[in-house]
């Protein structure tokens, strides 16, 4: 008999070579002939390095800076992830984004060389986000202990070691960084850092509104920086994911809204060889 949850703990799947989550390989087809919009913003990173958080940003800014506004749905929905599918359980990406008006945000984590051609073809702007690799290791390593649309990370001992052969979903986080860093010469690109996100967020945030082209008064950026930082967006329903179907991820095991900070486990990194991150 069928399992009813297909696509829980399963092992990823592989499209042009790359690592992908098992319930989103499939119809690969539907996300290389998506049509883009030239008015669509993407937002990109390799998972785990700020997506929702420059997510909100983005949206804040389109809002004019209304917080109101940007709860009128879960991040999820606002934001639709490109190549996000859970037949029966979440609706799909590409679906989501079908019924959206115009200027669409996309979130995905796809890189550079595999995301559709459309939004290469229509110079749609992008916002990548690059995180450090250790960080993203370790968030990301609580995010597939508690994310069952990933296989079981193992322990982190086990993690760290596929994290650094690349052979998680997604693949070489050293690819992904690398790869918008050589597009962005040629390609509206702002490249942004989490840690310069951390570091200020209010003049991250006037550099987007710029990119954009996007006008803000300081009231304004002001309310931005309020609505996204790290409390707040832990404690808001609509950026927390605490709405996402629960057998999909147990916030028990670990928050999505986790820490936003740089942490080390275990000090394994002193004795592993070093890598290509
Ligand atoms: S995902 O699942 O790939 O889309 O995750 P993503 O949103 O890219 O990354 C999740 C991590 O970003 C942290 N985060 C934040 N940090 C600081 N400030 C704000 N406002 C913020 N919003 C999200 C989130 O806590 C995850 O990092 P860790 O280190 O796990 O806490």
């Amino acid at each position: 008999m069928a399992s009813p949850d297909p696509y829980l703990r399963q092992p990823w799947l592989t499209v042009h070579g790359i690592p992908m989550v098992n319930a989103f390989a499939h119809n690969w087809e539907r996300i290389d002939t998506f049509q883009s919009r030239p008015e669509d913003i993407v937002v990109v990173t390799f998972p785990k390095s700020g997506t929702t958080w420059v997510s909100e940003i983005v949206d804040m800014i389109l809002q004019g800076g209304d917080p109101d506004k940007c709860k009128r749905d879960i991040i999820s929905r606002r934001v639709p992830m490109l190549e996000f599918t859970a037949p029966g359980k979440m609706a799909a990406g590409t679906d989501l984004l079908a019924t959206m008006p115009s200027p669409r945000v996309v979130k995905t984590h796809l890189l550079a060389h595999i995301l559709p051609k459309s939004f290469w073809e229509n110079r749609c702007k992008m916002i990548y986000v690059g995180r450090n690799a250790k960080d993203v290791a370790v968030s990301y390593y609580h995010f597939d202990l508690m994310n069952k649309l990933q296989p079981h990370p193992g322990t982190w001992a086990q993690y760290l070691e596929k994290f650094m052969a690349g052979t998680v979903a997604y693949g070489s986080w050293y690819d992904h960084v690398k790869g918008y860093w050589e597009r962005r010469k040629d390609h509206p690109i702002l490249y942004l850092f989490y840690e310069d996100l951390k570091e200020d967020l209010r003049r991250e945030i006037a550099k987007v509104a710029h990119f954009l082209g996007q006008k803000l008064s300081e009231a304004a950026l002001d309310t931005i920086t309020r609505h996204t930082s790290f409390e707040s967006m832990r404690d808001n329903p609509a950026t927390n994911y605490r709405q996402a179907p629960s057998d999909i991820m147990d916030h028990s095991v670990s928050p999505f809204m986790r820490k936003g900070e740089h942490e080390v486990l275990g000090g394994l990194w002193r004795t592993v060889p070093p890598g290509p991150c």
